[in-house]
């Protein structure tokens, strides 16, 4: 909705406040509104549906359901993966199965969900065959998507999760470790204000139990940024 739609709505409610309150006409307020339409005039919901009908690459050709993303407006975190699997298939919603629920746990140790101050997205938007890795076409095709995604949302910090989503947003070439990326904030080229953090796929942890610890400093790491960027 526009703020020149909103405060048209404002002003209606308060015209109907006035009827009901027997007529009486109380002072008006000076509303200041913001769009929910923002950078390239698109909305969340507008971005999700185009998603849903896209078949601009052949992951389009094989997916159940498109999964767009799930989660709040203006989040404190973005969390990105690659890309969704069976289960996200299935469902149409972005980390469902066993992954998406350590992902679920690891973000409420640090006071974080998708209900309230989280929005999960993916890379890319369709499920990659066999699960395998999507190829940087897929994810360039699929990158205004998520760009667009972004400029929606809004959010305060981006957490990448993995080393394939990690490597595809920050454009390597050449692959790079999580372990060499870990623990320091990168710039997404289209958010450039906006922290990114990468840390270890909650996949890799439910095979690798020692990745456990230094995942957690990565979620301590993120929760301190937060605290400063939402109290300044
Ligand atoms: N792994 C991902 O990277 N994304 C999902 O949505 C699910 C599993």
């Amino acid at each position: 909705m526009t703020s020149e739609q909103k405060t048209a709505l404002a002003g209606f409610l308060d015209t109907a406040g006035d009827y009901l309150g027997d007529g009486y006409r109380r002072p008006r307020e000076n509303y200041a509104f913001t769009d929910d339409t923002v950078g390239t005039g698109d909305t969340l919901e507008e971005v999700a549906a185009e998603i849903c009908a896209c078949r601009s690459c052949p992951l389009g050709a094989g997916r159940t359901n498109a999964v767009p993303g799930e989660g709040v407006k203006n989040p404190l975190v973005l969390v990105i993966g690659e890309g969704p699997g069976q289960d996200e298939d299935q469902t149409g919603r972005p980390f469902v199965g066993r992954a998406g629920q350590l992902l679920d746990k690891m973000l409420s140790a640090i006071g974080l969900n998708r209900q309230e101050n989280c929005f999960i997205a993916n890379v890319v938007k369709c499920r990659p065959p066999e699960n395998r890795d999507p190829a940087p076409a897929e994810a360039e095709a699929c990158r205004p998507f998520l760009n667009r995604q972004i400029a929606c949302l809004r959010p305060r910090m981006i957490l990448c999760v993995g080393k394939v989503a990690s490597n595809l947003l920050l454009g390597n070439t050449e692959w790079v470790t999580i372990g060499s990326l870990r623990g320091r904030f990168f710039e997404y080229p289209a958010a450039p204000a906006v922290p990114l953090l990468a840390t270890y796929h909650p996949s890799a942890l439910l095979r690798n139990e020692d990745l456990k610890r230094p995942a957690w400093e990565d979620l301590k790491l993120l929760r301190s940024k937060l605290e400063e960027l939402t109290s300044t």
